[in-house]
């Protein structure tokens, strides 16, 4: 199994270049199963996530072409696939693929709207709450759909001519369930109104993706979501959006280890909330063009309290990146996780590294220490995972991160992208 091995107290200094969302790709994706022409989208990660998702759709009956990665201007890759799902070869998403990632889950929207039917396993990924799948039950339920669960599968079958446009409001904030009913909604019969939609810029990707291919959609972005149902979509061209939990995973590197990098190929406007929460902690984040210039100190690093939202609100998926930057603060700061109810696996190993963190219930208390030193910990999930590499290139000496295989699923070309900034960071394969 793959190791990272780092040795700290480098500052970073240089470019990196930002790569394509890996939560935006994946919808758009499986959104190549709503038409039979060719859906091409540009800036797709090279993740394991992505290769993951590209055998589940194969799957399905989807035609995959990738054109090669080509190395444009600082160093970044363009990856372009291309997707063509003439006919639905299956209807079933089989147990031992969408065990492994959640989103895949996500197949159930447009199954049901083009085939009029799924059968889909119940869905796992990151084990960092129980992640239920209540609302996607409710949410096409209220599309006409009929919702059984059967042996670990959902089995989902739409209405004699194909789904009803609904007007339905979440209880609660889901980003796939969002991204699921709209996939739904887009061939549904009348209008579909969703309420408490999530605001992610994801979901206006999607939106905006879907909306090329001819669904009419408005609303993306706010709260409330209409779609007026078509009877078909045609193909699309589309690029991904900037990764923006990659943006701030390497804003916090530079504002913890010190140096001056520029993050290439991305957009500050679609991370407000941590970028002003970077800012307090005291490094200068400045939009320049097609990206954003992050000097950081190193040091003096001010302690922050942050509490996870969906979005506009700070993203859960920052949260331990972040708490890895308090880890040096001076003084006391607190992280509190209200979207996932076991996002604190990364406590116990950045306390490997000296970290002083105790927790009560949903709220970590950090007491910033003046220096980390490195040490051999434990990948626990994708963002805890990316947490302990910044922490290790802040500490002294070196870290081992172990099950980089985390890592993989959403950072891609991670050792790449620091080494030529000047970190010291290579991966140890056994
Ligand atoms: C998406 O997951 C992201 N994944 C997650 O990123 C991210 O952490 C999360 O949104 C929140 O921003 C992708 O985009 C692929 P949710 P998702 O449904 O859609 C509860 C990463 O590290 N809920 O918005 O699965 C749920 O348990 C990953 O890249 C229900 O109760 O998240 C959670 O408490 C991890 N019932 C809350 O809603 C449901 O039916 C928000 O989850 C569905 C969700």
């Amino acid at each position: 199994m793959d190791r990272i091995r780092i040795v700290g107290g480098n500052q970073l200094n240089g470019i990196i270049p930002i790569s394509g969302a890996k939560n935006a790709a994946l919808p758009l994706m499986i959104a190549s199963l709503l038409t039979s022409d060719t859906l091409t989208l540009e800036n797709v990660p090279h993740l394991a996530d992505v290769e993951l998702l590209l055998r589940i759709l194969g799957n399905h009956g989807v035609d995959v072409s990738v054109n090669g990665r080509r190395e444009t201007q600082n160093g970044m890759y363009s990856r372009t696939i291309h997707f063509t799902c003439r006919t639905i070869a299956d209807t079933t998403a089989p147990y031992d693929l969408v065990s492994k990632m959640r989103a895949s889950f996500w197949v159930i929207g447009p199954l049901l709207a083009r085939e009029g039917k799924a059968r889909v396993s119940l869905p796992g990924g990151c084990a960092i709450g129980t992640r239920p799948v209540d609302l996607f039950i409710e949410g096409l339920t209220a599309l006409g759909a009929t919702m059984d669960i059967d042996a670990g599968y959902i089995n989902a079958t739409a209405p004699k001519g194909g789904l009803i446009g609904a007007h339905y409001t979440f209880p609660k904030v889901s980003v796939g369930a969002t991204h699921v009913m709209m996939m739904a909604a887009v061939l549904a019969r009348g209008t579909t109104v969703i309420g408490n939609a999530a605001r992610e810029p994801e979901v206006v990707d999607l939106a905006n993706c879907m909306i090329a291919m001819g669904a009419k959609i408005t609303g993306a972005g706010t709260s409330t979501i209409t779609i007026e149902g078509v009877t078909s979509l045609s193909g699309a061209r589309h690029r991904v959006l900037p990764d923006r939990i990659e943006t701030g995973t390497y804003a916090m590197a530079v504002a913890m280890t010190g140096g001056d990098v520029t993050l290439a190929g991305t957009d500050i406007t679609l991370l407000d909330t941590a970028v002003s929460a970077i800012r307090r902690a005291g490094a200068e984040l400045i939009a320049v063009d097609n990206g954003i210039r992050v000097i950081g100190h190193g040091n003096d690093i001010r302690p922050v309290d942050i509490v996870t939202e969906p979005f506009p609100g700070f993203p859960t998926d920052l949260q331990a990146q972040f708490m890895g930057l308090m880890t040096r603060a001076d003084g006391v700061a607190h992280v509190t996780e209200t979207i996932f109810e076991n996002r604190f696996m990364h406590v116990q190993e950045l306390a490997r590294l000296g970290a002083r963190i105790t927790l009560s219930g949903q709220t970590a208390r950090i007491e910033g220490v003046k220096r980390l030193r490195g040490a051999p910990v434990m990948a626990t999930d994708l963002r805890a995972s990316v947490s302990l590499v910044i922490a290790g290139l802040a500490a002294e000496g070196e870290t081992l991160v172990n099950r980089v295989y985390h890592l993989d699923r959403g950072f891609e070309r991670l050792e790449e992208k620091l080494t030529r900034c000047g970190a010291v960071v290579e991966r140890i394969s056994d």
